[in-house]
């Protein structure tokens, strides 16, 4: 049961779909149809979710009829099916401000002369673009016709042939994903590459070059890459997220483009989901630990196996200080892992305790049993559930089975805060930095650098930007952590940047905090409001969504 879908299953199950559309840059629209096949259990209607679509006709049907819209849920569509039916035809149209897409205007590119088109269906969005059973629950295999006009390149998440993207796994509908643009691809391994707008290539093949060699380690422990080929594609700047696992091609902001490979944790996140996630999917957005627990817990294996321990511990360090200082401001409900999502909407639900309060009760769990025997229960969980998407209590009786601990599995499934005997992730290299103001710096991480950031209390912002020069720094997590730190102490030297940085990138992680902080004193406001006003249209319906709550639209 998914709250968050109006599909009904149980009653007709869809299985296979074929998308046939029209990038309509001119209109911002999609434009075409979609065919759904389906297995029929009982009932004579097929119900879809949709948000925002115009639905224009229905082939092969007795009719339908397009229910009154729900905020969060959209509206549904019901298909009377006709005796013995087992497809339809809709033919519809997507609507300008769908939730799950963003339009371009070539200003917005980096190459600035194309405009560009993505779409970000988790959790919920892509009912703003395909009508579909949209739950994590249902799982579907497709074929897909895009054409786009001359010039630009149609992407998706799925294999490509014969002028046709297709995707043979059954996936869940969060998982579809489309992008149109002036994009260029190299190859980074015999079956990795990189698509990107080509002033971008470069820079994207230097920053992933070690892609072939995740994969290798992911399979080492857990078990083959089961999708085919593992491709990125670089967004421009407004991309909402850090990363999406859309299957065979990953979705990435541009702002991990480091120079010195210094964030591809996220690359790591990201292909891990081709386990935790993708292959074993959570049935419903309350199971979405599953997906986001088990994929930190696997990202940082592979940071392990790649980069060594030191730098494992430090990312692992890194995300206990996040999941302590965000988690104290959460409600008591959002500290449990198996969240009541009941009249919200399941983006309020992607808070740090499903990531890093996940990936510790896992790490507690290792702990507990020993590495060997844990990586042996994970692979077998992967094969066993493979294609399969599961809810909490699954996972549960499963563990209960094949892994029993003394680990209070309840209380960290289903009370708030973490309980004791919780793993304690520890690195050497951030105990010498708390140890005092460091003499020699030439040669931190990126995340020595985060870490002496976070641990100054209370900072010393002129004389920290004096020696290091933060508001120069080209790594966009440094800068951020920086600029937030300088806001909270009304730095003014920084003010210009903080515009600059605030207009130039669209990555909700950066901007909320921010915002955020900058909401807190008059002046503040004053300038939150005139930075908002300017940049509000660039970014992601998404991100304004969350942005219009903070500062107002
Ligand atoms: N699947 C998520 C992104 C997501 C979650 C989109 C919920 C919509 C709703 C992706 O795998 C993710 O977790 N991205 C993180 C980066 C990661 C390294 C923690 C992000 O975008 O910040
Ligand atoms: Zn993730």
């Amino acid at each position: 049961m998914d709250i968050h879908s109006r599909s009904q299953p149980d009653r007709v199950r869809v299985r296979h779909l074929e998308l046939d559309l029209d990038v309509r840059f001119d209109r911002r629209v999609l434009e075409g149809s979609a065919t759904l096949h389906f297995d029929r259990i009982t009932g004579e209607e097929l119900l879809l979710d949709t948000r925002d679509l115009e639905i224009y006709s229905v082939d092969n049907a007795a009719g339908f009829e397009l229910g009154a819209a729900d905020r969060v849920l959209g509206a549904p569509l019901r298909i009377r099916l006709l005796p013995g039916a087992t497809w339809v035809r809709i033919h519809y149209a997507t609507t300008p401000h769908a939730s799950g897409l963003q339009w371009l205007h070539p200003p917005q590119t980096a190459g600035k002369r194309q405009p560009f088109l993505y779409t970000q269906s988790q959790a919920i969005h892509a009912r703003s673009w395909i009508p579909l059973q949209d739950t994590p629950g249902v799982r579907i295999t497709f074929e897909a016709a895009i054409r786009v006009p001359d010039g630009l390149r149609a992407v998706m998440g799925a294999a490509l042939s014969g002028g046709r993207f297709c995707m043979v796994h059954p996936i869940p509908s969060y998982l579809i994903s489309l992008a149109a643009g002036d994009l260029a691809f190299r190859d980074l391994g015999p079956r990795s590459g990189v698509y990107a707008e080509p002033a971008l290539l470069d820079a994207a093949a230097y920053e992933f070059a070690d892609t072939e060699a995740m994969i290798t380690a992911v399979e080492r422990m857990y078990g083959p890459y089961r999708w085919g080929r593992y491709d990125l594609l670089v967004l421009p700047p407004s991309f909402p997220f850090g990363g999406m696992e859309n299957p065979c091609l990953t979705f990435t902001t541009p702002t991990i483009l480091a120079g010195d490979k210094s964030l591809v944790s996220l690359v790591a996140h990201e292909l891990a989901h081709s386990w935790s996630g993708n292959l074993v999917t959570n049935a419903a957005w309350s199971d979405f630990w599953l997906n986001e627990g088990f994929t930190v817990y696997v990202e940082r294996r592979v940071l392990e196996a790649l980069y060594g321990p030191a730098r494992a511990q430090m990312e692992a360090v890194l995300g206990r200080r996040e999941l302590d200082r965000e988690m104290a401001g959460l409600p008591e409900a959002d500290r449990i892992l198996h969240l009541d999502l009941t009249g919200r909407d399941p983006d309020d639900g992607c808070t740090v305790a499903p990531y890093e309060k996940g990936a510790l009760f896992l790490r507690t769990l290792e702990q507990a049993v020993g590495r060997e025997r844990f990586d042996a229960f994970l692979r077998a969980y992967f094969d066993h559930f493979a294609f399969r998407s599961i809810t909490t209590a699954d996972f549960l009786r499963y563990l209960r089975r094949e892994l029993p601990t003394d680990v209070p599995v309840d209380e960290w499934i289903f009370r708030p805060g973490i309980p004791p005997g919780a793993a304690e992730p520890h690195s050497d290299a951030f105990a010498r930095i708390e140890a005092g103001w460091p003499a020699d710096t030439a040669a931190w991480s990126t995340q020595e650098w985060l870490h002496f950031l976070r641990s100054q209390d209370p900072p010393d912002i002129p004389r920290l930007d004096r020696e290091f020069h933060f508001t120069d720094s080209g790594n966009s997590e440094i800068l951020h952590q920086w600029l937030l730190m300088a806001v909270q102490a009304d730095y003014a030297p920084a003010y210009p940047k903080v515009e600059e940085f605030l207009a130039s990138v669209g990555r909700r992680k950066f901007l909320k905090p921010i915002y955020t902080e900058l909401m807190k004193t008059p002046d503040g406001q004053a300038r939150a409001r005139r930075i908002y006003a300017g940049a509000r249209s660039t970014y992601h319906p998404i991100a304004q969504a969350t942005l219009d709550a903070i500062v107002g639209a």
